[in-house]
């Protein structure tokens, strides 16, 4: 389907922001990812949504033990890390299924049906928002806006959009992705 890019301004740069590779579960040492944005970053503020999105890109989620290496590393905060680390929708600090579904809540995916969406998917996968399925496949999520308003209504499973969906294309994805290892 389609790649998926989330474009946030965070401290006057822009940061292209995608959830690419979130079922990769490689783990590297989350220090080896620190010390790689720190080369290329510096050892200054600007390095922490890079570190972030790293951490993320490996293992989906932060833990607090990693935000608080992370804020040593960069001489910050414990809260100012973990403040960034739970703003963005796309940061993780909780463990997340291998399959992460966000639909689109903003206005123009509002009106054109994402509670008949969420609906179905809550019954299709047999859980709530928020939760995460037992077997740790999918996780259910909203998200703001991505940019396929006009398409709507929309939602991303880790970086493909699927948009125009319909409540029988919803759970023909959701098949598709139950039957992959
Ligand atoms: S409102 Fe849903 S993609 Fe923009």
């Amino acid at each position: 389907m389609y790649k998926y890019y989330f474009y946030c301004y965070f401290n006057n740069i822009v940061i292209r922001l995608t959830n690419n590779n979130l079922n990769r579960i490689k783990m590297t040492d989350v220090n080896v990812i620190i010390n790689e944005k720190i080369e290329k970053f510096g050892k200054e503020r600007q390095a922490l949504m890079p570190i972030l999105q790293g951490i993320v890109a490996d293992k989906n989620y932060i833990t607090e033990d990693e935000l608080l290496e992370v804020a040593k590393a960069l001489d910050l905060s414990g809260a100012e890390v973990f403040g960034t680390a739970t703003f963005y929708t796309f940061l993780e600090v909780k463990p997340l299924g291998k399959y992460v579904i966000r639909v689109c809540k903003t206005i123009s995916c509002h009106m054109s049906g994402k509670d008949e969406i969420i609906h179905t998917l809550e019954n299709t996968l047999g859980i709530k928002l928020g939760e995460t399925t037992p077997d740790k496949k999918f996780t259910l999520k909203q998200a703001n806006c991505m940019g396929w308003c006009h398409k709507g209504p929309v939602m991303l499973i880790n970086d493909e959009v699927y948009p125009e969906l319909t409540p029988e294309k919803a759970i023909a994805i959701i098949q598709e992705y139950s039957s992959k290892k």
